[in-house]
């Protein structure tokens, strides 16, 4: 009788273990998923900058060009070198490009907890401190801003163009964006999404496009899911897996056309 007790007490003690660490893990973020690899090459082109104002940036391309792209980087910041080698690819294609540093030193790394990361380095905050990036970029005579977004750099992108500071962005496989975000954008408005991703998946894309093609006050807009990818595929693709390669250079392509057409 005690050990029939005792039985049946276990599975229902168990599953309530189960069920209480099911609530308490938080759900996996993409946004983690394939850290960059800081020791591959890239970046050899531009070069770093201590005080842009008020931000550590990598800096190439076109350095006379007043046509400007600021790529905003995903979690892991600045450094990464698959970024860099974009940014060298924009900066070819005639644009003078910044990536500046929005983390001051501390991007994100695995160890540590993403919700209190992003608390310290929201995008939003950034955004709204970035103001002094683009007066700066102003008063250099550099009077025509576009901002190419990844994941965090995405949300971002979308905050910026809810003011008039820019004109044009891309958001590649972006996090956070919401429908009212992008009900708000000011200027023409690429979305690049990829067709695993959790973070911005193939049904908020088509959300996004929903609300853009509803606004009575129109803004040009473009967006793309691409298949067989994953959140980050735009920037933390494996360089030495070709269909992967060639999906980023895709969304590359597709981000400097909407340049072309917009930063005029
Ligand atoms: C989709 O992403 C998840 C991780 O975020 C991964 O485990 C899974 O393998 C991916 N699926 C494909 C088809 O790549
Ligand atoms: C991360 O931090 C948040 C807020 O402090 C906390 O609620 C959460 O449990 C932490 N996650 C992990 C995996 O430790
Ligand atoms: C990258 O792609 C190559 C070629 O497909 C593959 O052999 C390698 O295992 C991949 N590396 C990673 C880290 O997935």
């Amino acid at each position: 009788m005690q050990t029939m007790a005792r039985a049946l007490l276990f599975p229902t003690l168990f599953c309530l273990a189960a069920a209480a660490a099911a609530t308490a893990a938080p759900p996996h973020s993409q946004c983690l998923d394939n850290p960059p690899d800081m020791t591959a090459g890239g970046g050899e082109a531009g070069v770093v900058v201590h005080d842009l104002a008020g931000y550590e940036a990598y800096v190439t391309g076109a350095v006379h060009s007043s046509r400007t792209v600021l790529l905003a980087t995903d979690i892991f910041g600045f450094e990464a070198p698959l970024l860099r080698k974009i940014a060298d690819k924009v900066g070819q294609a005639g644009y003078y490009v910044i990536v500046p540093d929005f983390f001051h030193g501390h991007p994100y790394t695995l160890e540590l907890n993403l919700t209190e990361w992003l608390s310290m380095h929201h995008p939003v905050k950034a955004a709204e401190d970035a103001k002094q990036i683009f007066t700066a970029l102003r008063k250099e005579g550099r009077s025509i801003i576009g901002v190419g977004g990844y994941c965090w750099g995405g949300k971002f992108a979308v905050e910026v163009a809810e003011t008039n500071e820019v004109d044009a962005i891309v958001v590649n496989h972006p996090a956070w964006v919401t429908v009212d975000d992008i009900k708000e954008v000011k200027c023409p408005i690429e979305i690049l999404g990829a067709q695993n991703d959790t973070e911005a998946p193939p049904k908020l894309v088509y959300q996004f496009v929903q609300a853009l093609r509803q606004r009575t006050d129109k803004v040009d807009y473009f967006a793309k899911v691409f298949q067989g990818v994953n959140h980050g595929f735009a920037c933390r693709y494996n360089a030495s897996n070709p269909f992967e390669n060639k999906r980023a250079e895709q969304a590359l392509a597709l981000m400097l056309d909407w340049f072309h057409k917009h930063l005029k």
